[in-house]
């Protein structure tokens, strides 16, 4: 029996900062952001998106009454969410009517939550086939004004329907992860923006990635030469071709340009978009079968996902037979069109008050069109989300 990605859905807020003004705005010449960290743009989620109404507007996306019935399990990866102690996919539950009869969780480590997720799903379903699993990874990423980490922000959801005899992507069961206590990336419970070690999580994501792939290739047989494509975890769009290029050298020149050429259909959407954390790994999968129009059916993907503090996972999956009958690129390049620019002074004001205490007990409204589900506000310390925009 095969299991995997049935359906694939994805939400990104409607305003954006353009990263060539951002660049000339902190006197930095744009195309350290452009070609050197290789991100155009950056979303920013207002006030009314968290991860919790972001997952729910990317599931809205694919699920049908069947699904939600036939749904027992519910996973929210996070890194960015907003109960000490409840989990988000809770609400996503509710927000969404997925069955009661469901095993409903939050998974925290960094940006490898879904990948926990995804095979916690996989293992499940292997045990209950008829059931299907809702994965989801949600995420606004903070580094705060005028860092180094600032241009490698972004916020948006990925949402995965994981079943037997799946219509995008069948997983191989064999996986090879590493995990190893480092102080690269965290964020201590009182703060809303990220401490970063940047090179060093730099170097701990190529590390990491080496030692998964060989890992895997020893556990399979698998030879380089075997994956059609490799997509990775973007924090940036350059760090992929980093690691990529730490592994290039096994296979001929033709295969190189391939995985190359395969590797930048995986990167537009990160481009217009930036790190998402937890589903930025899921977001480049969807960029590559949404716009790669030389994939076939059949080819093996790779897929290197990395969360700091930190583990490496790396896992592969064949394309299935229709999987281009599961997609609706049309339906992104619309969200991306519909976004709102913002100035950088308008980004720097939103940016400022999301960090002000007390800011979201206000009541909040939405007119995101692509946003059924947006958060409206705290009222008795419990926190509000409505539909309909
Ligand atoms: N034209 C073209 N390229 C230029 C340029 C110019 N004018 N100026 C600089 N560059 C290039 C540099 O040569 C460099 O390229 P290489 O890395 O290929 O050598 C690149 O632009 C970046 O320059 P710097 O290294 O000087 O950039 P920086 O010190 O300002 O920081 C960063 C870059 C470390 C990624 C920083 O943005 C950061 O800390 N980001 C957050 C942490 C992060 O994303 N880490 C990734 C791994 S951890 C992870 O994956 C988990 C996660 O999601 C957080």
């Amino acid at each position: 029996m095969e299991i995997g990605i049935d359906k694939i859905g994805m939400y990104t807020p409607n305003q954006y900062v353009d990263l060539v003004e951002l660049a000339i705005h902190r006197k930095i010449d744009p195309d350290k952001f452009t070609i050197g960290i290789g991100q155009d743009k950056m979303a920013v989620a207002p006030l009314s998106q968290d991860t919790i109404s972001m997952a729910a507007n990317a599931a809205a996306q694919i699920l049908s009454d069947a699904d939600k019935a036939a749904i027992d399990l519910v996973i929210l990866g996070t890194e960015s969410g907003v109960d000490n102690s409840k989990a988000g996919a809770l609400y996503v539950q509710r927000l969404l009517g997925i069955s009661n009869k469901a095993r409903v969780l939050e998974i925290k480590e960094a940006c490898y939550g879904a990948t926990a997720g995804l095979q916690f799903a996989k293992l499940h379903i292997a045990q209950n086939p008829k059931a299907k699993a809702l994965v989801i990874g949600s995420d606004i990423a903070r580094y705060g004004l005028d860092t180094s980490g600032e241009v490698t922000q972004g916020a948006g959801a990925v949402a995965l329907l994981v079943a037997a005899n799946p219509r995008i992507l069948a997983l191989d069961m064999r996986s090879a992860y590493y995990s190893s206590e480092i102080n690269d990336f965290w964020r201590p419970l009182d703060q809303l923006i990220a401490e970063v070690d940047g090179k060093y999580s730099n170097e701990a994501y190529i590390k990491f990635f080496q030692m998964v792939f060989e890992d895997y290739q020893q556990q399979t047989g698998y030879q380089l030469s075997d994956f059609a494509a490799m997509v990775f975890h973007l924090p940036y769009t350059k760090m992929g071709l980093k690691a990529l290029r730490k592994v290039l050298d096994q296979t001929d020149a033709a295969h190189q340009d391939s995985l190359q050429q395969h590797y930048q259909q995986s990167t537009l959407y990160s481009r217009r978009i930036g790190n998402i954390y937890t589903g930025s790994l899921y977001l480049a999968f969807l960029s590559l079968i949404n716009n790669d129009m030389t994939l076939q059916p059949g080819m093996r993907i790779g897929l290197y996902s990395y969360g700091s503090g930190a583990v490496g996972e790396f896992f592969s999956g064949t394309l299935q037979g229709n999987y281009l009958d599961m997609l609706d690129p049309m339906h992104y390049l619309e969200m991306f069109e519909n976004r709102t620019k913002l100035s950088i002074a308008e980004y720097e004001a939103q940016f400022k008050k999301q960090l002000t205490p007390g800011i979201e007990a206000q009541k909040l409204i939405t007119t995101d069109l692509n946003a059924p589900y947006y958060f409206a506000g705290i009222q008795a310390k419990q926190r509000q989300y409505k539909a309909g925009a």
